[in-house]
């Protein structure tokens, strides 16, 4: 391990952005895997036109637009069950390796971190709920400089709070958007391939990818 800050994204590296809609399966139905796509694709892409207008507004606020956007689309869902989807969004699962990769990497002496579009609360809320709350040296969040992913300014508030140069930092996230950006910017990072998908931003590439984030730990970084 020759690099020794770690940082994470948080929606679908860390956490199951899919497992909301995954505990309503049944009271949604067909729709529901349609309905858990389209609710995670117009919340990024509220992120970035916000972005690009200058008009940013929190990610509680876009998640809840994004859910009932989708929910339209896919034929509607009961107040019950938009309640039901948005509080499990604050308790989202985290994939099964994230608490054994953060806690070996910490091991070996490792600081770890989150940078994250979500609020403060919505992170706290999601980390405790997943058992990762003493995981972390520090929970950074887009909230204070009001912009989004993949802004620079985002990348270099973690470089900052953990005091590296860029090419000190590992970024780790499986959105290969977000891969991007922080590889734009300088960062060591890292793509979790974790669905098998196709490379894309050619120029801005990771330095490395992995299925899981057990490739974290076999590899040097
Ligand atoms: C995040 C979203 C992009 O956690 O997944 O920042």
């Amino acid at each position: 391990m020759s690099r020794s800050v770690y940082v994470f994204d948080a929606y679908g590296t860390l956490l199951d952005v899919h497992s909301a809609v995954a505990r309503y399966q049944d009271v949604i139905g067909p729709q529901a895997e349609r309905l858990s796509e389209l609710w995670r694709s117009k919340q990024l892409e509220y992120t970035w036109v916000r972005t690009l207008m200058g008009a940013y507004q929190d990610f509680a606020h876009l998640t809840e637009q994004a859910l009932d956007y989708a929910a339209v689309r896919c034929g509607g869902v009961s107040a019950q069950t938009r309640a039901d989807l948005l509080n499990a969004y604050q308790t989202l699962n985290a994939y099964s390796d994230a608490a054994p990769c953060l806690r070996e990497l910490r091991q070996r002496g490792a600081r770890t971190g989150i940078l994250s579009n979500g609020t403060p609360a919505m992170l706290q809320a999601a980390i405790s709920a997943a058992g990762l709350t003493d995981l972390f040296d520090a929970v950074i969040s887009v909230d204070a400089l009001g912009i989004y992913k993949t802004a620079p300014v985002v990348y270099e508030q973690a470089c900052q709070r953990f005091a590296v140069p860029a090419a000190e930092l590992v970024f780790i996230s499986s959105n290969r958007w977000d891969v991007a950006g922080a590889s734009r910017f300088g960062c060591h990072s890292i793509w979790i391939n974790r669905n098998g998908l196709a490379d894309e931003y050619a120029d801005c590439p990771p330095q490395a990818i992995y299925k899981t984030l057990d490739g974290l730990l076999s590899t040097p970084n």
